[in-house]
């Protein structure tokens, strides 16, 4: 390893679409500090062209280093077959850290491949629970975090869970959260470069946006459908667009493919970022089942309603008013919802989400963490 006053080796693991926009804030910092060296190591989790390549386009994110190319499996074989293919990589590399983010199979990959090499893991986004084990992003959280040397956590809340786990003060690291991060650096080139609006023909404030992904919502073709329909009827009051995630896709062309092709949703592939902060920040409403676009409509001031039967590992966006959680398969509830939402605002003087600074916080803590670690040796 290299310590003292030689260059630091960080290798980062992502693999999914939000991990590239959060590694992409990190990244540019990294890339820009001459005492650090990152190597960034892809899995391959996400490989369409636009559930990956476009990233790495838009954000200025470096070709990876190391592309593993597993894709898609079961958890077992996916995450397994990731461990394996990391392992031989770290055992090469020789890093003094492993940067790790979110709560993805690639995030549970990274932090066992190098806990079990004693490589210091450090986990961004770290402390977030629902509380609900069945979500396999819940598993994977907790067991990163426990893996993780340094936790770098987002909120307050997060703070309070890693505590209640028992988890000492030292380890945990608050910095605020990189998506907020990415919303404050990317908003202007989104604005210069994205002719979404224009393409889709909509004006701001009239059309509802949609993401549906979650297994959660995806996993029972017939509560998909029953989401569908809902969205489908609502549509019929105001434009509803639905990027459409892959997993979903696939999901209704074997079940349902008339739900893609009958319905008044405007369903269009995956979009970019920066198209879709145009779509977020112009959205009348956000209706979706993803952690990061819960808080993005917060960032821009969006209402939200949050498709879940779990609750949400961003309550802050609940406690202000900004988001209501409402179970999917409740379709008046739903709808309602909608309704009252499209009229609604949330409480604007609290902001929990840092500074947008934590990006330069966590390449700071990196530099003076890896050395005291050393010392501590
Ligand atoms: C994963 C994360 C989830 C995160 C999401 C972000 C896990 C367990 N889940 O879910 O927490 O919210 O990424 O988007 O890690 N597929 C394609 N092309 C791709 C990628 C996926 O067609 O480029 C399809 C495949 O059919 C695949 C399915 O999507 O089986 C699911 O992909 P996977 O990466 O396993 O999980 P996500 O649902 O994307
Ligand atoms: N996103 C995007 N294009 C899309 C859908 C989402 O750029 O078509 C971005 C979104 O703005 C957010 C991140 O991807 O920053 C969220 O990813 P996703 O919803 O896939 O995963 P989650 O946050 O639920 O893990």
């Amino acid at each position: 390893m290299n310590y003292g006053n030689q260059m630091k080796k960080i290798i980062t693991v992502v693999g999914a679409r939000p991990q590239f926009i959060k590694a992409a804030v990190v990244s540019r910092i990294l890339q820009n500090d001459p005492d650090m060296h990152e190597i960034l190591v892809h899995t391959g989790q996400h490989y369409d062209a636009n559930m990956s390549q476009i990233f790495f386009n838009e954000l200025n994110l470096p070709t990876p280093h190391y592309h593993l190319g597993i894709g898609s499996h079961q958890h077992g074989k996916q995450t397994g077959d990731m461990l394996a293919a990391i392992e031989v990589l770290l055992l090469k590399e020789k890093p003094d850290c492993v940067l790790i983010y979110g709560d993805t199979n690639s995030t549970l990959a990274g932090a066992l491949a190098a806990a079990k090499l004693h490589i210091p893991v450090a986990h961004v986004e770290a402390g977030l629970r629902t509380f609900d084990r069945k979500m396999p992003e819940e598993v994977n959280r907790i067991i990163a975090d426990q893996l993780s040397t340094w936790l770098f956590t987002p909120t307050e809340q997060a703070i309070i869970n890693l505590n209640q786990e028992g988890y000492a003060d030292s380890r945990i690291i608050p910095v605020g959260d990189v998506m907020y991060d990415a919303a404050l650096f990317y908003i202007e080139k989104a604005v210069q470069t994205s002719h979404i609006l224009q393409q889709l023909n909509y004006q701001p404030k009239e059309y509802i946006l949609a993401t549906i992904h979650r297994a959660e919502n995806t996993n029972d073709p017939n509560a998909l459908k029953t989401l569908f329909q809902t969205l489908d009827q609502l549509a019929r009051t105001k434009p509803v667009v639905m990027p459409l995630h892959p997993r979903t896709k696939q999901i209704l062309n074997n079940h349902d493919p008339s739900l893609l092709t009958n319905s008044l949703i405007q369903i269009i592939e995956p979009v970019g970022f920066l198209d879709m902060i145009m779509l977020e920040k112009h959205a009348a409403l956000i209706m979706t089942d993803s952690g990061g676009i819960q808080k993005e409509a917060f960032f821009y001031q969006v209402p939200c309603i949050t498709l879940r039967n779990q609750p949400t590992e961003w309550i802050e966006t609940v406690a202000l008013g900004w988001n209501k959680i409402v179970s999917p398969s409740d379709a008046d509830g739903v709808l309602t919802a909608a309704m009252n939402a499209l009229n609604s605002r949330g409480i604007e003087n609290q902001f929990p989400f840092g500074r947008g600074n934590a990006g330069n916080l966590i390449v700071d803590f990196l530099k003076k963490g890896m050395i005291d670690a050393h010392l501590d040796h």
